[in-house]
């Protein structure tokens, strides 16, 4: 059922991505990576009663220890206070250069426990095991690892490739369906500016999908992991192509900072985001209003949002401007040159998100 690994190709960096139920329990996936017996793992206070003893217990089996450090949940956590406590915990259990982190959780789980990687002693090694389904097909891979500014999503990070993302497609089953819908946004950005066969796929599989059927779910956690391997092989550092896959979350971004973090989801955010970027796209002549709709309705059919809080225009605008896309004080959007076609737009003018902002 978990099939062939995917390879993410990055040279001497290369890493596999494993898809399948019950992956968690399979030791050996971690174990050829450990070399000091002693893995530190990394998960927050909801993740950590469902299944880190079921990896502790795997791993123990192999001979290796897993430390716990857990963290309180939620996209507040994503911080340097909380970062620091990771630090300590590390510190405190005699963590060196030979040792390996465990991400266990979700995105929040992945990027703060990546971005303690990617610094702690000046970098060591980890593996990213995604528990949410946004986690499975987006954060944890490609090696983005960050935390959050008061003044601005993921402002502080590094680029780290993990050794392993190990998605068990079974932990899914305890996903609470707001979060699995924050998934599907991602899942239908990836149809959305890469791939039109996979957007069809998507609106005829949608009721599959929240029914969490297991054949569906495999396909389009693989379909999302491979396009995704295959841009960040091209662009590892998003130099160019690899911030396509930043569609909508331009205005997501600034959703998720003007509400406050944790209000939104993510996924939500983003939702809105592919909305108002696709009627932008539309506006601006780029693709007909009618495919504009066809992808309102998939994220509709998602069961997500399409609709911004009410956000001032200038806060849109203190917040885009600060994204991480933009040069030179130029704002950048990912655009749609068709359904399953994104490209990077430089300058778009005040005026027309002012209109676009006003009519969502
Ligand atoms: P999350 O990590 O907050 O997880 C969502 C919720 O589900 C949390 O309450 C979590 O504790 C819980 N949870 C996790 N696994 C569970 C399970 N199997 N059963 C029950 N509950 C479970 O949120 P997320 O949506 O996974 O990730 C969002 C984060 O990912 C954001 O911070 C976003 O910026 C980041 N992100 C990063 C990248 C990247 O490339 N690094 C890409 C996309 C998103
Ligand atoms: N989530 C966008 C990226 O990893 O590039």
């Amino acid at each position: 059922m978990s099939g062939e690994p995917l390879v993410v190709g990055l040279g001497a960096r290369s890493y596999p991505i494993h898809i399948g139920p019950g992956l968690i329990d399979r030791a050996e996936l971690v174990a050829g990576h450990v070399r000091d017996r002693r893995t530190f793992v990394v998960t927050n206070n909801v993740v950590a009663p469902l299944y880190a003893d079921r990896v502790a217990a795997g791993l123990s089996a192999a001979g290796i220890r897993a430390e716990r450090i857990v963290i309180p949940d939620g996209e507040a956590q994503k911080n340097w206070q909380t970062l620091d406590r990771v630090f300590e915990r590390l510190l405190d259990l005699g963590a060196d250069r030979r040792s390996v982190l465990i991400a266990l959780g979700g995105g929040v789980v992945g990027d703060l426990a990546g971005f303690a990687a990617a610094t702690y002693q000046r970098g060591i090694d980890y593996i990213q095991v995604p528990t949410t389904l946004l986690a499975q097909v987006d954060s944890s891979v490609g090696g983005k690892t960050a935390i959050n500014h008061a003044l601005g999503k993921n402002m502080v990070g590094a680029f780290h490739q993990p050794l392993a993302v190990i998605a068990d497609t079974g932990t899914l089953a305890t996903l609470p369906a707001r979060e699995f819908a924050a998934g599907l946004a991602e899942i239908v950005k990836y149809g959305a500016a890469c791939d039109l066969d996979f957007l069809a796929w998507l609106e005829g599989n949608m009721q599959r999908l929240h029914a969490r059927d297991a054949a569906a779910l495999s396909h389009a956690i693989r379909r999302s992991c491979e396009i995704k391997a295959r841009v960040v092989m091209e662009d590892e550092r998003e130099s160019g192509v690899r911030a396509i896959l930043n569609f909508g979350h331009t205005f997501a971004h600034a959703i998720e900072s003007a509400a406050g973090y944790g209000a939104w989801l993510h996924g939500e955010a983003v939702g809105v985001g592919m909305v108002l970027a696709a009627r932008l796209s539309a506006r601006l002549g780029r693709i007909p209003e009618a495919d504009a709709e066809r992808l309102a309705r998939l994220v509709r059919e998602a069961r997500l949002p399409t609709r911004p809080p009410p956000i001032a225009l200038e806060r849109w605008l203190e917040f885009m401007g600060r994204d991480k896309k933009n040069e030179g004080g130029r704002l950048t959007f990912i655009l749609l040159d068709a359904l399953g076609r994104a490209a990077i737009e430089r300058g778009v003018a005040a005026s027309q998100l002012e209109e676009l902002l006003a009519s969502a």
